[in-house]
């Protein structure tokens, strides 16, 4: 991590956070030479387009040199890229829309708000665990919604392997208002106070917990308020205690940009971006997005998804997938990675010994080992249940 300001007490303090520091630092232009992949630089975020580079994606070696990019710029260099058309297809998309729209209309009627979801102009709609909702309405639709080579060599750049996809549906209305500008998981959801307490070393390690992705369900001018961003702001390291304070968030207000996107884009940033969904001034777009917030195997996600359950769901639609072909194994890969638990611990290692050593089998390499092995769905299921009382307290 870029170490621009310092600390003398091992803590950082809000009030000793320099604001021309800050602006030196979002002064920064981006280079083209350090984004040879990327097809254009707009407003100092590189832009990617995936009907050229998916193809990529499937040599080990090319791969690994495009996420060491995506790495580079979110860690170092503009701290957001966009992933033109990462959905090739987009009918799985609108399929999705169909279903969050159900979803949200059921949700409102059961919480007594009434289930018309084009709802009064300058509200929003918000679906929690719109992961496991996805999954649990439809698994055919969650196989080829996840089954996306890009989002998944995209969460791997940032996060390493065996990352946890968790989700969130955000439907903003014409009049929709914005948001402030702030940080985000973990460290920008703990309060002001709270977030002093943590050493500094902690403020540096905390954006490496998770990213920050956007998949667009529909198509988003800069009207209908897609998110507001402030490039290379990440790089503050005390940002944490900054972007409460009132002149760092005028400074965003003043140099934020915004990006058009299109339906099938998707948006990853660092979670220590300085960042805010805009104000949706358009009379028509009912803006859409899947907010992807992918946490590290070594870290805590925000919201707790019934794995085993997505599992038991997708397996028989993942047999058909896999016998049949209609999907490529790393596009399968793909899809059982946002469902199944990648990580093989905590668990209880009395019961769950380490195999050969190290650790136990994850669900995700069973979910491999089962489809590799022909397993039908009860023995698949029954292996998951044992695993589950193996691994529990
Ligand atoms: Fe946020």
């Amino acid at each position: 991590m870029k170490h621009e300001i310092e600390t003398d007490t091992g803590y950082f303090d809000s009030a000793a956070c320099d604001l021309s520091a800050f602006t030196a630092l979002i002064d920064q232009t981006a280079n083209p030479s350090t984004v040879p992949n990327a097809d254009d630089i707009q407003k100092n975020v590189p832009i990617y387009d995936m009907s050229r580079l998916r193809p990529s994606l499937e040599n080990k070696e090319r791969r690994r040199a495009i996420m060491a990019e995506w790495a580079h710029v979110l860690l170092s260099d503009a701290g957001v890229l966009v992933l033109r058309g990462a959905y090739e297809d987009t009918v799985v998309l609108d399929e999705a829309t169909g279903i969050y729209e159900r979803i949200i209309a059921t949700e409102k009627l059961a919480t007594g708000s009434g289930g018309d979801h084009f709802a009064a102009s300058g509200s929003n709609d918000r679906i929690w665990n719109s992961l496991q909702k996805l999954c649990e309405e439809a698994p055919e639709v969650f196989l080829r919604y996840f089954a996306n080579t890009s989002i998944a060599a995209a969460c791997e750049a940032w996060l390493g392997p065996n990352y946890q996809m968790t989700a969130q549906i955000n439907l903003v209305h014409p009049g929709g208002v914005a948001q402030q500008a702030h940080r985000d998981y973990h460290l920008g959801f703990q309060t002001a106070e709270t977030s002093a307490e943590y050493p500094a070393h902690v403020h540096d390690l905390s954006p490496a917990l998770t990213l920050q992705g956007a998949v667009a369900h529909c198509d988003m001018p800069v009207e209908s308020g897609p998110t507001k961003l402030l490039p290379f702001s990440q790089l503050f390291r005390a940002g944490y205690a900054a972007w409460r304070r009132d002149d760092f968030r005028a400074v965003f207000e003043e140099r934020h940009i915004q990006l058009p996107l299109t339906k099938g884009d998707a948006l990853f940033f660092n979670p220590a971006l300085f960042h805010a969904a805009g104000a949706n001034r358009s009379s028509d777009v009912h803006r859409m997005a899947n907010l992807l917030q992918v946490s590290s195997a070594f870290g805590r996600a925000m919201e707790t998804v019934d794995r085993v359950k997505m599992c038991k769901l997708l397996y028989p639609h993942a047999m058909a997938a896999h016998q049949n072909g209609t999907l490529g194994v790393s596009n399968l890969k793909a899809a059982i990675a946002a469902a199944a638990e990648g990580y093989s611990f905590p668990t209880n290692l009395d019961r769950d010994p380490p195999k050969s050593g190290l650790a136990p089998e994850t669900q995700q390499a069973l979910f491999l080992r089962a489809l590799a092995a022909g397993l039908d769905v009860h023995e698949f299921e029954a292996i998951l249940d044992e695993s589950r009382v193996k691994q529990s307290a």
